[in-house]
């Protein structure tokens, strides 16, 4: 009789440690489950929305985009003429370029290895790589600035290309 009952307990301790074991593991299946939305959301957008990032996109602007790309993200004069020496001049990032065109990933793809990375066969990139100069927030950030320049109709549409390039 005592004997069976300390085997009972034995086996209910053994049976208590799998249910705490199995439950740890689901506790830790959810977690990163959870965290994997929230890190993309948090480090992987471009966001106009948020004022934070916005504010140090137009700081990182001013400092390394606007010598090409113009202070008031105008381009260079005849951005869509070829120059002399190859490829093109710094185009617009405001409504009246094609910088909208391309979804988020595009662009960032674009800042942090230059054009060339993404350009077609032959053609010469006048766009430098960032990737030595800026983080990847710094890259989200000043992408977020350029889009928060974008009226509503332009950020919508470009908002529904990003969501469809995902
Ligand atoms: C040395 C000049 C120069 C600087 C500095 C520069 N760019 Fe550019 N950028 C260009 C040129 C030129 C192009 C045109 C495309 C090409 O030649 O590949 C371009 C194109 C782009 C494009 C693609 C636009 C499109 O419509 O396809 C993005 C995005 C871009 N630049 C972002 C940036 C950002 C962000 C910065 C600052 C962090 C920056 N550029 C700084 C020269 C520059």
């Amino acid at each position: 009789m005592k004997k069976r009952r300390v085997k009972a307990s034995r086996r209910s301790r053994r049976r208590y440690g799998m249910m705490l074991f199995l439950s740890l593991v689901v506790v830790g299946m959810i977690v990163t489950l959870m965290q994997r939305p929230f890190s993309q959301t948090t480090t992987l957008t471009a966001d106009p929305d948020n004022a934070g990032h916005v504010a140090i996109g137009q700081a990182v602007y001013a400092r390394s985009c606007a010598n090409c790309h113009g202070p008031n993200l105008e381009g260079q004069p005849r951005w869509k003429q070829p120059l002399p020496t190859g490829g093109y001049p710094a185009p617009p990032h405001d409504a009246t370029g094609h910088t909208w065109h391309h979804p988020d990933a595009l662009l960032f793809k674009i800042t942090k290895y230059g054009g060339q990375a993404s350009a077609p066969r032959g053609f010469r990139s006048n766009m430098p790589p960032f990737q030595d100069v800026l983080t990847d927030e710094e890259i989200w950030a000043v992408l977020a600035y350029i889009k928060s320049r974008w009226p509503a109709a332009v950020r919508d549409k470009q908002q529904q290309m990003s969501m469809k390039a995902r």
